[in-house]
Parts: structure tokens; C-alpha cells; sequence
């Protein structure tokens, strides 16, 4: 009798779930997770992926497929590494996957809770990415903005202009160039100005953010370690968001003491103005926009759009100075579309289709963000089959699918022809490419990031002839931080081309 009992109890208490469960993913056709490599006890696959996770993952195609299952320490994760498993991801599933894993460091100062790219999918996030592409990046503001960028393209090709036949870190100049323009359409302020104490400061403390939030963090990995903080990345990254939060503060006051007045005078309305003068429409949206999320928002665009531009234009020149052949049709199709006596404008860029290719063809082999920004499943789910659990990050490798030879012909060689001709785009359609990701959470700057990056890279190429020793034996390795940049950074030297 005794015995029965103790059986009843753990057929209620044990055994029947487990029935149910089994009963529940076979109903659902989901009864197994991807495949994947085993990972160590407790670890799981943490110390399998090298210090550049992506070609790592891109590796594990062969032997599990296009969905790969890994775990590190308490988190699972997904990885997408191909294009049908990319699509089904952003066109069926992309409701599932709409939220972002916040990492450790990003929750100083409460940045997440102001952050467009790391807000959970809501009404806030839809409010933020409203003003941001319907107010901020839509074509009538960015046209409005052009003679901006064109002045901060000058100015940095003066900065290069006074280095000319001297070698130069590419990557410097572009990084120090596209802040300036961020900093000139967002304050409407030189901030790389040497004369700005504030501007120079505030450039520190991005330098640092960027740099904290790019580091792999045992704390995300292990939560029950956060607050031994054993990286000390937190205590950094605290200090460094600190500063830029304070100094992002007092350009608001002085702002808002500047409408106050009226002293703004007939100043081009920056993406500031935008911020402060925005007022919600409906239930689901604030009254207007807080002063520490519009300051937190000023940060996440410097954060998300200088390196990135400036990584891929490092990327770029490297590519064609290591294919002389690609530099000269280029660089003769601007001297053809500009001519020798003025400099590249913004309304150039549709007359380029060579260098469009270039640039999408730079993105395909080196999306400076491989992995894009990891997603969050929602709730479980099935996917292509598998049992995918809540709160699983979900990586997608655009690095991978780049060089895929399913996709791609010779997918190793740098060939801008290959874009010639086809209807291939990066804005988030085409899912062999998609350097800026696709779906709800696609970049939200790509109309900018389209015109800084031709801008940028035309500009440099129509005003200078680029020199490097030896091409033939350039190191390609690449580095990861908060973007994937040039592991040995392009020196070259710049001579000028145009009077
Ligand atoms: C070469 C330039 C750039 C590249 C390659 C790039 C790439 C990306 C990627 C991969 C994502 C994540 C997409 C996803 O999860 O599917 C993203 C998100 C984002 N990007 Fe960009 N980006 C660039 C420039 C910019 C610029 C210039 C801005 C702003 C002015 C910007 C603002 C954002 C924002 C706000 C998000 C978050 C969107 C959201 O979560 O809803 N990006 N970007």
C-alpha cells in the first residue's frame, strides 16, 4: 500500500509532466532544440569561439547547418548562419525576435531605458523609432541637412589635405570626420574641435563607451557575478557614460535656454530641436520626450553611426588598394560624373553606380557589426522545427551569409561588378545582404549611413590619389570591439588629385 502511494506521488508529481511535455512539443513538431556543438559543463560553449566569434560560427555550417544551437553559461543562444534561415527568421518570425539582450554595461546610468536600439519592444521603442525615421532621417530633414555634411566633409578633407604625401591612420581621420558631422546634424557644434573643451571631453567619454560596451563581459554570462563587476567594465563604463551624460546635459540646457531667448537665429532645425519639440499624438505616446532620454539618445547616435561608417570606409580603401584595377574604374568614374573642378556632392551619389557597388560590395565582405545587434525571443517558440525557449538570444551571422557560395559567385574576391546591373540592396530585402539587418529592428540610419558612406568615401577618393607600399601583402585580419575594424589599421598615403 505504502509502495503505491509513493508511486502515485511520483507519477503526479514527476512523471506527468514530463508526459505533458512530451505530448505538448510533439503536438508542436518541436520536440529538439538545433543542433550544436556540446559545450563544457556549466560553461557551455564559452571558450569555443575564439576572439572572432563570427568566423567561428560561420565554421559550424558544415557540420549542424544553418541553425546552430550554443550556450554560454546560463544563456542560450541561436545562431542564424544563411540566408533561407535569415528570411524565415525576418519574415515569419520577426515579431518573435523583436527584443534586444541587454548586456550588463548597458544598464549604467540606465541607458537601456533610453536607448532606441536596446529598448524592449513597446510603445516607447515605436515612439523612439518614429522620431527618429519619420522626424529625423526622413528625405526632406536630410536634404535640409546637406549643406551640413558638406561643410564637415570639407573640412575634413582639409585636415587630410594638410597631411598630403605624409602616411596617415585612414580610420582616425574618418572616425574623427563622421563624429563631426553626428555632432553638427544632432547640436548643431564642432565637437572634434580642438578649441572645445566640452566637445573634446565628450569625445573621451564616447571613446570609452564605445570601448566598454564592445568587450565580451563574464557578467552576462553568469548574472549571479554582476556585482563583483570582474572585468571592471561596469565601474568603467559608469564613469564614461557618466561624463558624456553630464556633458550631453549641459548642451541641452544651453539649448533650451537658447529657444528661451530665441537666440538660435536662422540655424538649420537639428536632430536637438527634433528631440525638444517633439509632442506625442495618442495614448501610447509621452506627452514629450524626457531630458535624460533625449540625452541618452544623443549618445546612441554618436555610438551607433561613427564607427561603423568609419570602419567600413577603412574597409573600403583597403579593398581597393589592394585592387588597383577596381581604384582606377572608380576613381574614372568620378573624374567622368564631377569633373576636376569641384568637390563631390550628396547629388552625385545616384550618378554612381560604380561606386554604390563599391560600397555595397566593401559591406558584403565586411558588415562592421557581423552579428547585427542580437535579438531576444519573446516567448517559446517553434523555429524551422526546433523547440526555441523564451528569452533565447538569437545571433544572426550577416558576415557568414556575405560570403556564403550558395549566394554568392567567388564570394571571396572583392568583384563591385557583381552589383552592376543586379536589384541587390542592403535595405533589409535582400537577405544575402543585410549589413544592417532587416525587419522591425533593422538599422534605423540607413538613409544617413547611405549618404555618409558615399559622401565619405567618394569624397576621399575624388580628392586623393592613395598610396600604399606593398597591397600585395596587406593583413586582412579583422578585430572585433563595438564594430569589426581592420586588425592592423590602413596606413596610406594621400596625395592630392584635385586643385
Ligand atoms: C555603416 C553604417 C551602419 C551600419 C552597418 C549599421 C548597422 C546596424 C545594425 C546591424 C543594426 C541592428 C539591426 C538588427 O537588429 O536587425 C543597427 C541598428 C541601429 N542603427 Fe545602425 N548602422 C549604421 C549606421 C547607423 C547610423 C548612421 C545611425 C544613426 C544615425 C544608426 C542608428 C541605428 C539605430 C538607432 C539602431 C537600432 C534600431 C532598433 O533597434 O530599432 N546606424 N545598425
Amino acid at each position: 500500500m505504502e509502495m503505491n502511494y509513493g508511486f502515485y506521488l511520483w507519477f503526479i508529481v514527476i512523471l506527468l509532466p514530463a508526459l505533458a511535455l512530451h505530448y505538448y512539443r510533439r503536438k508542436s513538431g518541436a520536440a529538439r532544440l538545433p543542433p550544436g556543438p556540446r559545450g563544457w559543463p556549466l560553461f557551455g560553449n564559452m571558450f569555443d569561439l575564439g576572439k572572432m566569434p563570427h568566423r567561428t560560427l560561420a565554421g559550424l555550417a558544415k557540420q549542424y547547418g544553418p541553425v546552430v544551437w550554443l550556450r554560454f553559461g546560463t544563456v542560450n543562444s541561436m545562431v542564424i548562419l544563411n540566408a533561407a534561415a535569415a528570411t524565415e527568421l525576418f519574415k515569419n518570425h520577426d515579431h518573435t525576435f523583436a527584443e534586444r539582450t541587454i548586456t550588463h554595461t548597458m544598464k549604467s546610468h540606465d541607458y537601456h531605458k533610453g536607448s532606441l536600439a536596446l529598448a524592449p519592444y513597446g510603445s516607447y521603442w515605436r515612439v523612439l523609432r518614429r522620431v527618429c525615421t519619420v522626424e529625423m532621417l526622413v528625405s526632406k530633414r536630410l536634404n535640409e541637412t546637406e549643406p551640413i555634411r558638406q561643410r564637415c566633409i570639407g573640412n575634413l578633407m582639409n585636415w587630410i589635405g594638410n597631411e598630403a604625401w605624409r602616411e596617415i591612420e585612414v580610420a582616425k581621420f574618418v572616425f574623427l570626420g563622421s563624429f563631426n558631422m553626428l555632432g553638427n546634424l544632432m547640436l548643431s557644434r564642432d565637437l572634434v574641435d580642438p578649441q572645445s573643451k566640452a566637445g573634446s571631453e565628450f569625445f573621451d567619454a564616447m571613446m570609452g563607451l564605445m570601448e566598454w560596451s564592445g568587450h565580451a563581459n563574464i557578467s552576462d554570462v553568469f548574472p549571479c557575478l554582476r556585482r563583483f563587476d570582474l572585468q571592471g567594465l561596469r565601474r568603467n563604463m559608469d564613469r564614461d557614460i557618466g561624463k558624456a551624460l553630464a556633458i550631453a546635459a549641459e548642451f541641452f540646457k544651453e539649448r533650451a535656454q537658447e529657444k528661451e531667448q530665441q537666440t538660435g537665429g536662422n540655424r538649420t532645425t537639428d536632430f536637438l530641436d527634433v528631440l525638444i519639440e517633439f509632442r506625442g499624438k495618442g495614448k501610447d505616446e509621452p506627452p514629450r520626450l524626457q531630458e535624460r532620454d533625449i540625452n541618452i539618445f544623443i549618445l546612441e547616435i554618436f555610438l551607433a553611426g561613427s564607427e561603423t561608417t568609419s570602419s567600413t570606409t577603412e574597409w573600403a580603401l583597403t579593398e581597393l588598394l589592394r585592387n588597383p584595377e577596381k581604384m582606377t574604374k572608380v576613381k574614372a568614374e568620378l573624374a567622368n560624373v564631377i569633373g576636376k573642378e569641384r568637390r563631390f556632392e550628396e547629388s552625385d551619389i545616384d550618378n554612381l553606380q560604380y561606386l554604390q557597388a563599391v560600397v555595397k560590395e566593401t559591406l558584403r565582405l565586411h558588415p562592421p557589426i557581423p552579428l547585427l545587434v542580437p535579438r531576444k525571443a519573446m516567448k517559446d517558440t517553434v523555429f524551422m522545427g526546433y523547440h526555441i525557449p523564451k528569452n533565447t538570444q538569437v545571433f544572426v551571422n550577416a558576415w557568414a551569409i556575405g560570403r556564403d557560395p550558395q549566394c554568392w559567385n567567388d564570394p571571396l574576391s572583392f568583384e563591385p561588378e557583381r552589383f552592376l546591373g543586379s536589384k541587390i540592396d542592403y535595405k533589409g530585402q535582400h537577405h544575402e545582404l543585410i549589413p544592417f539587418g532587416a525587419g522591425r529592428r533593422m538599422c534605423a540610419g540607413v538613409p544617413l549611413a547611405h549618404k555618409m558612406l558615399h559622401l565619405i568615401l567618394g569624397s576621399l577618393l575624388h580628392e586623393f590619389d592613395w598610396h600604399y607600399e606593398s597591397p600585395e601583402t596587406m593583413d586582412m585580419d579583422d578585430r572585433i570591439g563595438i564594430t569589426v575594424r581592420k586588425f592592423v589599421p590602413l596606413r596610406a598615403v594621400p596625395k592630392k588629385a584635385r586643385l
